[in-house]
């Protein structure tokens, strides 16, 4: 098991990443003393994993993003007052980054804050979601709309759990690691680059390599700036564009990553067109988007109804929006000034 560490001061921690860890996890539990401990996962990871942790209180919510609401939220409520869940008690999210948001969340706020541990089983959540405090539920008018920032005591990510999450899940994952590539580390997009049938293979090692060099980029980011005041914001490279796409069609027809890997199309073309980035940059990052088996356009979509979204995303202050450009492969930068008729004709771009 090795092991990255979230710099926070009173509030760091340790990302530990390994093959066959839960019994670390319930190690680390057992040790902490917690009063109480409700574990929270989602119907699908619960049946296959639930069964690994004793001593807990189960609670499992339907899969899929449809669950990460305040209704689910006062459902997970009801269940920790039921289970007498007190200050030193702790929740614990085993599961994608639904479950992780959700009960993050809960966590939160359940008397005013309780201790909150990630167990994250989708690629996606072990290189992203389960790192840095994000949680989150969503509202009807927007993705991630109510939530708090919320860091965990520890985040435990068992790579053999990625053996059983389905292929299209893994590849929705990749999305979030080639964004890494782009805004931080030109070696490790070649990484990616070089090892595309490896990772598509699911072989455990490259798995393993992966994860940890994302859960570095992001502990150093949300370490450097872990409310999103600057730096953070790099990590939406992508994401303005994808959370439009996903309201857009309901949540339903795109994973959150296929649609990040669309997005970061849509800013690599503005990118381009504000003169950030050469066109060689983005026609690499699409040649990995396609070799990964990500999709590049999105369907069922109207640019009108996008562009509006586009303004209640959570960059966008005082009506501009905050853009992550690309620079070039491994750099990024944050600007606002990008004219209306770019961003149309991106998305017009993505939209089939
Ligand atoms: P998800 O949680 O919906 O999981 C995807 C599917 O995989 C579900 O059906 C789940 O039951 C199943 N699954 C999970 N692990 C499995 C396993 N090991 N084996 C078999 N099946 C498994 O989706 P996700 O992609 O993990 O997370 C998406 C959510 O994460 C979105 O709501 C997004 O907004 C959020 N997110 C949050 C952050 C953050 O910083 N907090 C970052 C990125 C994404
Ligand atoms: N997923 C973006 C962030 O954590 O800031």
């Amino acid at each position: 098991m090795t092991k990255v560490r979230v710099e926070l001061g009173a509030n760091s921690y340790d990302i530990c990443i390994g093959e066959n860890i839960f019994g670390a996890a319930a190690d680390f539990l057992a040790a902490s003393n917690f009063t109480k401990i409700l574990l929270v996962t989602d119907e699908n990871v619960g049946a296959l994993y639930a069964d690994k942790f004793s001593g807990v209180d189960v609670v499992k919510i339907p899969a899929g993003e449809r669950s990460k609401t305040l209704h689910c939220a006062e459902i997970l409520y009801t269940r920790a007052i039921e289970s007498k869940l007190d200050r030193k008690s702790a929740i614990v999210a085993l599961g994608g980054g639904v479950v992780g948001d959700l009960a993050g969340f809960v966590a939160a706020t359940y008397l005013r804050g309780v201790n909150f541990v990630q167990i994250p089983t989708t690629l996606l959540a072990q290189v992203d979601s389960s790192v840095g405090g994000k949680t989150a539920v969503n509202h009807q008018l927007g993705k991630n709309l109510i939530g708090a920032f919320y860091q965990p005591r520890a985040v435990f990510i068992d790579i053999a759990t990625l053996k059983t999450l389905p292929e299209r899940e893994l590849k929705a994952g990749l999305g979030e690691v080639v964004k890494y590539g782009v805004i931080s580390d030109e070696k490790f997009f070649n990484c990616l680059e070089e090892n595309v049938d490896k990772i598509l293979n699911g072989d455990a090692e490259i798995l393993a390599q992966i994860v940890r060099r994302s859960c570095e980029i992001k502990a150093e980011v949300v370490s450097l700036d872990e409310k999103e005041i600057g730096l953070r914001r790099i990590l939406n490279f992508g994401h303005t564009i994808a959370h439009a796409i996903e309201e857009e069609t309901g949540y339903e027809k795109y994973c959150h990553g296929e649609a990040v890997a669309i997005g970061m199309l849509g800013a690599a073309f503005i990118s381009e067109k504000i003169g950030a980035v050469s066109h060689a940059a983005v026609e690499r990052l699409e040649n990995l988007i396609v070799r990964l088996g990500l999709q590049t356009h999105c369907e069922g979509v109207s640019v009108d109804k996008m562009y509006s979204a586009l303004f209640r995303d959570k960059k966008t202050v005082g009506g501009k929006i905050n853009w992550v450009v690309m620079k070039k492969i491994g750099a990024v930068e944050v600007t606002s000034g990008v004219p209306e008729n770019i961003v149309r004709e991106a998305l017009e771009n993505i939209a089939r």
